[in-house]
C-alpha cells in the first residue's frame, strides 16, 4: 500500500538524518552506505516491495523511493569528499617534514697528514722507477749500526742514541738499516725507497720528537755519480713542493756515505730547513753486503717526513702531528 511506503520512506529518512550527522570516517561512511543503499540495505529492501503494490500506486511509490535514494547518494558523495579532504590533511600533517631541522651527519675520517705525505712521496719515487721496501722497527745493532760502518765505539752512535730493548736490540734510529737488508737479499741494480717510523732519545721541541718518520732512498748501479743524486733530489723537490723552493747542498759526514751531504731547502726568502742527509754509498758498506765497490756505485738519502710536511703546509711545531687533536688533523 502506498500509505505504508510513505511511512517507511519517512522512517528511513529520519534514520538517515540522524546517522549522517555523526560520521567520523570514510570507513564508517561506507558502513552507513551499505546499511541504507547496499544490496540488502533498508532502501533496497523497500524497492523490492514495490512489486507487491497495485500498478496504479507503483509509479508514485517508485518516485518517492528514487527521490530518497538520490538524496542519500548525493549526501554520501558530499560527505565522502569532506572526509577524504580531512584524511588527506591529517596525512600531510603526520608526514610533514621540517626542513629547518639540523641534519644528522657522520664525521668522515681521513688519512693522517703524515700518511698523506708519505703516500705522496712514495708516488713520486715509484713513478721514477723505485720499489717500496720495508724493514722492522725493532732492529739489531748489526743492521742499525755495524753494517752501516758504525762500529761500537764510533762517536756517530752518540747522535743516534736510542731506546734499547735488550742486548744488541733497539728501536731503529733511522731507515738506513733497510738498505742493508735489501742489498743482502738482492743483486744490483737496486732502486728502492724505504718509508718507516724511527726512534731517537730526543727531547721533544718544535723540530724534534722521539718518534718520527723517514723515507730512505737507495740506488745502486754501474756508473752512478753525485750528479744523479742531485738530479733525483731536485726533481723530487720540484714535484713535491712545486716551484718557488730553493735547494742547497752542503758537506756533512755519515759513516755509510762518502762523500756525504746534507740538503736544505727553503721557500724563497724563508729560513733554510734541513730535509735530508745524503751521499754516495761508502765502499765499506758495499763490501759488507757482498757488492763489489769496483763494479757498482750508488747513492742514498734519508729524508724526514715530518719536516717535508711542515715545510709544505707551513706547520711550525712537529709535536702537533702526535697530539691527535682533531682540529689540527681535520685541516689536511
Ligand atoms: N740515516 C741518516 C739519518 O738518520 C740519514 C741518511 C744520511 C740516510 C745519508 C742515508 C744517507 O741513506 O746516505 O740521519
Amino acid at each position: 500500500m502506498l500509505q505504508e511506503i510513505i511511512r517507511k520512506v519517512g522512517e528511513i529518512r529520519e534514520k538517515w538524518e540522524e546517522e549522517r550527522r555523526d560520521i567520523p570516517s570514510l570507513k564508517v561512511l561506507e558502513e552507513v552506505r551499505i546499511r541504507f543503499l547496499g544490496r540488502k540495505g533498508l532502501l533496497t529492501q523497500l524497492f523490492t516491495t514495490l512489486r507487491e503494490l497495485p500498478s496504479a500506486e507503483r509509479a508514485e511509490a517508485g518516485r518517492l523511493l528514487n527521490a530518497l535514494r538520490k538524496e542519500i547518494q548525493g549526501e554520501i558523495e558530499r560527505l565522502k569528499e569532506g572526509l577524504a579532504a580531512k584524511a588527506e590533511a591529517e596525512r600531510l600533517k603526520r608526514e610533514a617534514f621540517d626542513f629547518t631541522l639540523p641534519g644528522s651527519w657522520r664525521r668522515v675520517g681521513r688519512l693522517h697528514p703524515l700518511t698523506q705525505v708519505r703516500l705522496e712521496i712514495e708516488q713520486i719515487f715509484m713513478e721514477m722507477g723505485f720499489d717500496v721496501a720495508t724493514g722492522p722497527e725493532v732492529e739489531t745493532d748489526y743492521y742499525n749500526f755495524e753494517a752501516l760502518n758504525i762500529p761500537a765505539d764510533h762517536p756517530a752512535r752518540d747522535e743516534w742514541d736510542s731506546f734499547y730493548i735488550g742486548e744488541g736490540v733497539l728501536l731503529r734510529t733511522h731507515t738506513s738499516p733497510v738498505q742493508i737488508r735489501v742489498m743482502k737479499s738482492r743483486k744490483p741494480p737496486v732502486r728502492i725507497i724505504c718509508p718507516g717510523r724511527c726512534y731517537r732519545r730526543d727531547t721533544p721541541d718544535a723540530t724534534h720528537f722521539p718518534v718520527f718518520h723517514q723515507v730512505e732512498l737507495l740506488w745502486v748501479e754501474r756508473g752512478l755519480t753525485m750528479a744523479h743524486l742531485k738530479w733525483i733530489i731536485e726533481e723530487f723537490v720540484r714535484q713535491f713542493f712545486g716551484p718557488g723552493y730553493e735547494m742547497r747542498f752542503s758537506a756533512d759526514f755519515f759513516p755509510f756515505t762518502e762523500p756525504s751531504a746534507q740538503v736544505h731547502i727553503r721557500r724563497e726568502g724563508g729560513p733554510w730547513l734541513e730535509i735530508m742527509g745524503a751521499g754516495m754509498v761508502d765502499p765499506a758498506v758495499f763490501e759488507e753486503v757482498g757488492y763489489d765497490p769496483e763494479e757498482v756505485t750508488g747513492f742514498a738519502f734519508g729524508l724526514g717526513i715530518e719536516r717535508m710536511a711542515m715545510l709544505k703546509y707551513g706547520i711550525d711545531d712537529i709535536r702537533l702531528f702526535f697530539q691527535n687533536d682533531i682540529r689540527f688533523l681535520g685541516q689536511f
